[in-house]
């Protein structure tokens, strides 16, 4: 069936508001009363060593996931793009996983890099939207994540509900290695059961972003900054902004600031804090303070805890709904994409079709 618009202006404002919808749905699949329902072949338990690979936006969903493993289950993780990954000479270990992420299932790239690890691993998992794809096909175990087609070439629903199975299959490896009581498990599966309702919170700030689009929408350079699992949203939040509004823009560590990127701060280029009260936040105000000293228009994306502490002199703030430390990264996702898109409908320019780019990238 043809896939339309329904009453949106564009594909990518339809999946953006589609996401709660999507994400229920998807915690519907693999989070049954009875707790985690992932594929049973799915087993963490030897795992030595864990390897995710994936091109673009689901690069970003791995680099976030990895923070996930490695706190959560204790394996030892590694994210690559699958370009590079693949001409590299990757270390690999027959008790290792490997997990290709990818919307289409059908990026060269990450296929090959698939096929490059096929008997060098023990398990090569699939995290796919289409389930019929080459990459769903060719892997031991495969988890749709059951966003619907994808329209919009900025990838948007996909994005946030591979955070969300990813961030099971953390939990699920953590609960196989013994590594989470009854209660601390109870504890993040409701945290990622809120997130339906935290992410539809964060679509209400719609509005108010689209003001804030008006300004960024005047810049050459726009900067984001993460810590921690932010630390890839700010890199997913610069990108979506250069793919559909054309304006340069980079994501950071907060950390690495001051090894670069400070020196091209000024008055003219706004800077994306993305920063919920987690246990990093205070080094991430810190780094903002550093650019709001060289006089850099802030727009900083937090909590009702985050407003309380971040101080005077922050020029727009974005309060999201509070969320636990594996919902803050998928409820995040929401204002970085309200603001890509808002900035290139400000500009003019094709939002569904952005130049030079395609959908699915199946040469390499
Ligand atoms: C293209 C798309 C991106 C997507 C990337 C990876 O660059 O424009 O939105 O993130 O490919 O695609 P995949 O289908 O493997 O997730």
């Amino acid at each position: 069936a043809r896939v339309e618009k329904a009453g949106y202006r564009h594909f990518m404002a339809k999946e953006i508001a589609e996401q709660p919808r999507v994400l229920a749905g998807a915690l519907e699949h693999y989070l049954g009363d009875a707790g985690l329902a992932l594929p049973e072949g799915l087993d963490f338990t030897g795992v030595d060593r864990l390897t995710l690979v994936a091109c673009g936006t689901a690069h970003y969903a791995c680099a976030v996931a990895r923070y996930w493993f490695e706190r959560l289950a204790g394996i030892p993780c590694e994210v690559d793009i699958a370009s590079e990954f693949r001409y590299r000479d990757p270390v690999l270990s027959p008790r290792g996983m490997a997990i290709f992420v990818s919307q289409s299932g059908e990026t060269a790239d990450t296929l090959a890099a698939l096929r490059h690890v096929r008997g060098a691993v023990g398990a090569v998992v699939g995290v796919v939207n289409v389930p019929t794809s080459s990459i769903a096909r060719e892997a031991d175990i495969v988890l749709p994540i059951h966003a619907g087609p994808e329209i919009g070439v900025a990838s948007t629903k996909a994005f946030t509900a591979q955070l969300l199975v990813l961030a099971l299959m953390a939990l699920r490896a953590a609960d196989q290695r013994g590594r989470l009581d009854a209660a601390g498990l109870e504890r993040h599966l409701a945290d990622l059961r809120g997130v339906p309702g935290l992410v539809n919170a964060a679509l209400a700030l719609d509005a108010e972003v689209a003001e804030i689009a008006q300004h960024v929408a005047e810049a050459q350079d726009v900067l984001f900054l993460g810590r921690g699992p932010l630390f890839p949203l700010a890199l997913e939040g610069a990108l979506k902004l250069k793919e559909i509004s054309y304006i340069h823009a980079e994501g950071y560590a907060a950390g690495e600031l001051k090894h670069g990127p400070i020196a091209l701060v000024d008055s003219h280029v706004p800077v994306v804090v993305i920063a919920p009260h987690d246990d990093l936040f205070a080094k991430t105000m810190s780094n903002m303070q550093e650019v709001m000293a060289r006089g850099a228009q802030v727009v900083l994306f937090t909590d009702a805890a985050g407003v309380a502490e971040a101080g005077p002199g922050v020029w727009r703030t974005l309060t999201l709904p509070t969320a636990g430390w594996l919902a803050a990264p998928i409820v995040h996702a929401v204002p970085a994409q309200l603001l890509a898109y808002h900035t290139a409908v400000a500009k003019g320019t094709d939002v569904d079709q952005p130049r030079n780019l395609a959908k699915s990238v199946t040469v390499e």
